[in-house]
């Protein structure tokens, strides 16, 4: 129920005009409209609607006039920009996500401020959902997914560590997940915001501009070296990378509290509950590289973010070929222990065969004990042996006939030929 501006009885919700008075009630119902919206920015850039705010800035959806094109505007707060600490931040955002290019990092076009004074981020619009939505909605991510989304985020690091970019930021609202038909759960890292950017100098001297005596970050993702201010390396962002696949797999953070305290000392102190814990079907070999992700101690983390992804996509792969020659055993199994050998037809026995190369298939044999696992080595010979060629030997039985049918002739054809020219040789 809403009250009327005139006459101040209440109205049903949705109502345009006021039941008792007559008078206007849409404009009372109707949000406060966000004053950038249908303002053109810097001469170039429609603003359409806001999409999202966050610490820094709003975010907007845009269109580029002159291309005719949707694009995304992160526009710095006002009251931010009596502050010259946080105009440079921005910018210096700006120029670190410039020097990206990698397909899981999001794209930035341009950036400025306005005759007024806004600072402003242009960069690609990114149709999909922020991880922090499709955690809300789905809780928690089945492996494969947590294991994919991860992957993405290690290679968008790896390029942009190479690059001397550190997020410093990484938390589900800065992940967008986009689903494509190549991949369903499409990652793109956004705002490598709070990043500082690394000068290389030169060599093992580089320096790392920071801004002094300032932390930023959003504390239940934070590396415990970033919480106590120290220099970081791109080793802070493996550890919050950590944090989000430790929530994506369980569903929870590893710590969590009522204070910024409490929170930033759990992660400097505390032990997060094994993952293992929370979720038993994990695979050991994953949850392993999480706990080492966000190991306290920097060195006791991967060195980098390709060794983590290199390492995290052999735990992964090594586990669902486990998984496929545990399937494919308890089958052959079944088969040697009771069934005789299954016609199967001549496609689908290829197929199985070069399958069971492609997994590296041990095979079944009959031991004094029952099946035995033969060694991978053993499989592509045996592979073979799992089926009778019934429908074959019926094709080369069909063939044979054939081949003797067409010597018969040819042996007459030449025995006419040999006595046609001896007789023409007699007379
Ligand atoms: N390029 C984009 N295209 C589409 N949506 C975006 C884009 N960038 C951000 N968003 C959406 O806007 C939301 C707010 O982003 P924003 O970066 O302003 O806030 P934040 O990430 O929560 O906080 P912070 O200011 O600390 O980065 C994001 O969570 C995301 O859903
Ligand atoms: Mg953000």
């Amino acid at each position: 129920m809403a009250a009327c501006p005139s006459c101040s009885n209440a109205a049903p919700d949705g109502s345009r005009f006021c039941p008792f008075c007559g008078g206007k009630l849409a404009a009372l119902v109707k949000k406060p409209q966000d004053p950038l919206v249908g303002k053109l920015i810097d001469n170039k850039y429609m603003v359409l609607e806001r999409i999202g705010t966050g610490a820094m800035g709003s975010i907007y959806r845009a269109e580029h006039q002159a291309l005719a094109k949707q694009i995304a505007l992160k526009v710095l707060h006002r009251h931010l920009l009596t502050e010259e600490s946080q105009v440079k931040r921005f910018h210096r955002e700006a120029k670190a996500a410039s020097r990206l290019n990698h397909p899981n990092a999001i794209v930035m076009l341009d950036f400025g401020q306005t005759e007024d004074g806004l600072s402003y981020i242009a960069m690609e619009f990114l149709p999909g959902k922020d991880l922090c939505r499709v955690l809300f909605e789905e809780g928690r991510l089945p492996e494969d997914r947590m294991v994919r989304i991860a992957s993405q985020i290690l290679d968008a690091l790896d390029e942009a560590h190479a690059a001397g970019v550190i997020h410093r930021d990484l938390k589900p609202e800065n992940i967008m997940i986009e689903p494509l038909r190549s991949n369903p759960d499409f990652v793109k890292v956004l705002d490598f915001g709070i990043a500082k950017i690394r000068d290389y100098t030169g060599g093992e001297n580089s320096s790392f501009k920071t801004a002094t005596g300032m932390v930023f970050g959003t504390p239940e993702y934070m590396s415990p070296e970033q919480i106590r201010g120290e220099e970081l390396d791109g080793r802070s962002d493996l550890y919050s990378l950590g944090v989000l696949m430790y929530q994506m797999a369980s569903g929870e953070l590893p710590f969590s509290g009522d204070s910024v305290l409490e929170v930033a000392t759990a992660h400097l102190t505390q032990p997060p509950v094994p993952l293992v814990e929370k979720v038993p079907e994990i695979t050991p070999g994953v949850a392993a590289i999480v706990a080492s992700l966000m190991a306290k101690k920097r060195d006791d983390r991967p060195a980098n973010a390709g060794e983590a992804r290199a390492a995290l996509v052999t735990a992964w792969e090594t586990a669902a070929r486990a998984a496929v020659e545990r399937k494919l055993d308890s089958e052959r199994v079944a088969e040697a222990r009771g069934r005789a050998p299954v016609d199967v037809p001549v496609e689908s026995r290829a197929e199985a065969a070069s399958e069971a190369r492609t997994h590296i298939v041990p095979a079944v044999i009959e031991g004094p004990q029952g099946p035995v696992a033969r060694s991978p080595s053993d499989a592509p010979t045996r592979a073979p042996m799992m089926f009778r060629t019934v429908a074959g030997s019926a094709v080369s039985r069909g063939r044979n006939w054939k081949i003797a049918l067409f010597l018969g002739l040819a042996v007459l054809a030449v025995g006419a030929i040999a006595a046609w020219a001896w007789m023409q040789h007699g007379q």
